[in-house]
């Protein structure tokens, strides 16, 4: 169910602290998904992405607690784009990128979307996630990805009615 908890009033540096505090723990630089806090920095704040945190307690209990999981979205006329969505290695498995994804959700049907897409590395696990959710392939961007090893890695697109 969204909350307006998981969007909570900071001040813009206080924000980029709190994604990055989770993609630094969330995302390895092996595969070169991570965004560097200037990409974030550079599209968050306009006006057609979204963003939406969440703590292991629902809420965070101290002003300044770090957020276990966060995502981003972009929003295009009728759809809404998963852009990214992490949760700490500590916290997972225990609901909370499901609750980020019934947020995006929410959140997108307020803003019309008819359906969600997103792009995700080929082999990442996220996959059952997605697929539980209704999300369904529609297409592979071949050796989208380049691994710190440098192999290429196919991405694999999956959009979802809503
Ligand atoms: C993918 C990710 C966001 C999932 O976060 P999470 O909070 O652990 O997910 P949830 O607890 O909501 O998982 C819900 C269900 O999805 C499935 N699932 C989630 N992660 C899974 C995994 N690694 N392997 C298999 N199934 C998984 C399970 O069915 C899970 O239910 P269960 O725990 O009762 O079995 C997290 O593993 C992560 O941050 N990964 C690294 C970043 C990344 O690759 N993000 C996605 C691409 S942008």
């Amino acid at each position: 169910m969204a909350s307006p908890l998981m969007r909570p009033e900071f001040d813009e540096e206080a924000l980029l602290d709190q994604i990055m505090g989770v993609m630094e723990a969330a995302f390895p630089p092996t595969f070169g998904e991570r965004w560097t806090r200037a990409q974030v920095s550079g599209t968050i704040f306009l006006p057609n992405y979204s963003w939406g945190l969440a703590w292991r307690h629902g809420e965070p209990r101290t002003p300044n607690e770090q957020a276990a999981g966060f995502y981003m979205s972009r929003f295009t006329y009728d759809e809404e784009e998963l852009l990214l969505i992490g949760v700490q290695p500590i916290y997972r498995r225990h609901g909370l990128a499901t609750r980020l994804l019934d947020d995006l959700e929410h959140n997108a049907r307020e803003r019309g979307a008819k359906r969600l897409l997103l792009e995700m590395r080929a082999g990442n696990p996220a996959e059952l996630l997605y697929r539980q959710r209704g999300f369904q392939q529609i297409g592979t961007r071949k050796k989208y990805y380049c691994s710190a090893d440098g192999k290429r890695i196919d991405a694999l697109t999956f959009a979802c009615k809503i």
